[in-house]
Order: C-alpha cells, then structure tokens, then sequence
C-alpha cells in the first residue's frame, strides 16, 4: 500500500479556552481533490494554518509524505512541497503579474531568478487562468477575480505537489466561476493533490473526489458527493435547519 500524501493525527488546537480543533485524524492520498467543508467557523482555515507551519498544533502530528513536519516554519513546510492560497486575495500589487508567479516559484525576492525557463513556466501557467495577456500588467491594476486567478497561478506556479486552496472561488460568478473550477479537476494530471475549502456545494459536487465534513473542528462524515449530499442530518448542520437544494 502506498503512503498517504498527507497524515494528522491526533491534532488539537486551542486557542485561550476555546478548543477550536479537540481532536483531528485526516488523511489525503496523492493525486486527489478533497474538499474541506463545513459551517463559518468550523476549523477549515484553523486546519490550513495547522498544517502549513503558520500555526503549531498543541498536540499530534502532521506527516507529508512520510516526513514530520512538527515545529517546522511556513517557509521550511513550502521547501518540502506544499503551497497554499488564502482565504483573503494575497497579492504583491506592486509588481506585475508575471513577476508575481516567478516570486511564487522561487519563494522570496532574495532567491527571485528571471531565468528563461522559470518565465516560459511562468507564463504557461499564467495561461491556464487565462492572465497570459496581463502578464505585464501590475497586480494592483487587475479586477477581484483576475487576483483570485493570480492567487491560484502562484501556487500553481510552484513546483508544489500539495496545494491547499482555501475558498478560491469566493466573490467568483459566471464566467470566472467557471475558470476555477474548470482548472482543478486537471491539476492531477499535473502531479498535484488537492485540499480545498469551498463553501459553493455546486463547485464541491462538481470537483470534489472525497468530502471531508467538519463540524466545530471535529471530522464527522467522509465521503463521496453521492453519500454526503443524501444526508439530511449533514445539511441540517450546514444550513442550520435548510434542506440541500
Ligand atoms: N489565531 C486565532 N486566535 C483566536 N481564535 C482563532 C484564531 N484563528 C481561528 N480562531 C477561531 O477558531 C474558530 C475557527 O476559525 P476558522 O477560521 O478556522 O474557521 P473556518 O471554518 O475557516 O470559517 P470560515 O468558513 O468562516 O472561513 C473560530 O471561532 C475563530 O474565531
Ligand atoms: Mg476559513
């Protein structure tokens, strides 16, 4: 049996007395796309920050492909191969758009490298959101949506094989929806796995491969679409009280 991409244990996290994460046992297997849902405050960005080094579980452990990654830096858990997006669009506005990728690839303006190669990257990938044609365009002079698909391009850019995207389509309509969500369901063509944050359960439907349901920091369904969205007891929880449409 192959390892798992990604493995929490035990995970707990509190903050003050407030115990967000009481107790988390998660696992990805590679090239799949996940979806991490549940109700405003459950956990789903608590978890991101948990697993990415921004913040350190109290107690367990996470494991990325077979190596701990307890104590280490956001940097240091980047250099192992994983990148996400964050819930607010991130951006450098002060850059262009092309610059911005090639910062995503190399991770610091220290280590910034123009070379031929990392733009020609750069901008293939800059193509899959369709802003190949902005590329020399400031970051800061790009509608909402053009910086949502930048934020993916960057993560995209990397040579991460583990992406976490926490809610990439948020504020997205229409045409742009559609970008987004045409996009993931191909990164595992790209040798990525995905954990995604969405609260559109079309998109979810759509995309998602397994669900994982979280309720105040706890898992309490995994599944398929099929068996999570027959569930009365889980939109209940969901919609407070509203049915699934
Ligand atoms: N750094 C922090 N300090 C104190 N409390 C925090 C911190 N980060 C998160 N929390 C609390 O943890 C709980 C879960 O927050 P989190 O942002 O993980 O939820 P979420 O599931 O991502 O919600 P949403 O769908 O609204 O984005 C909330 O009650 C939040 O206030
Ligand atoms: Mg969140």
């Amino acid at each position: 049996m192959t390892s798992p991409m990604l493995e929490l244990t035990g995970v707990k996290k509190s903050f003050g007395g407030n115990h967000v994460i009481p107790g988390l046992d998660l696992t990805l297997k590679a090239h799949e796309v996940t979806a991490l849902i549940g109700p405003n405050g459950a956990g789903k960005t608590t978890i991101f920050n948990l697993i990415t080094g921004f913040l350190k579980p109290d107690e367990g452990t996470v494991v990325y492909k077979g190596q701990g990654l307890t104590g280490l830096t956001p940097e240091n858990v980047f250099r192992k191969g994983m990148v996400r997006t964050f819930q607010e669009v991130r951006v450098f506005g002060g850059i262009t758009v092309l610059e911005n990728v090639l910062v995503g690839r190399e991770h610091g303006f220290g280590s910034w490298r123009k070379t031929k190669e990392n733009k020609q990257a750069a901008m293939e990938t800059l193509a899959l959101v369709g802003l190949d044609g902005k590329a020399h365009t400031e970051a800061r002079d790009l509608s909402y949506a053009e910086q949502k698909f930048l934020s993916l391009a960057r993560v995209l850019g990397s040579d991460a094989e583990l992406l976490l995207l926490d809610e990439p389509t948020s504020g997205l309509d229409g045409r742009s929806l559609d970008v987004v969500t045409g996009l993931i369901p191909r990164l595992k063509e790209m040798n990525r796995t995905v954990l995604i944050i969405e609260h559109n359960l079309d998109v979810v439907r759509s995309i998602a491969e397994r669900i994982v349901f979280l309720e105040s920091g706890r898992v309490i369904a995994t599944g398929t679409g099929d068996e999570l969205f027959a569930r009365q007891d889980l939109a209940d929880i969901y919609f407070g009280g509203g049915t699934v449409q």
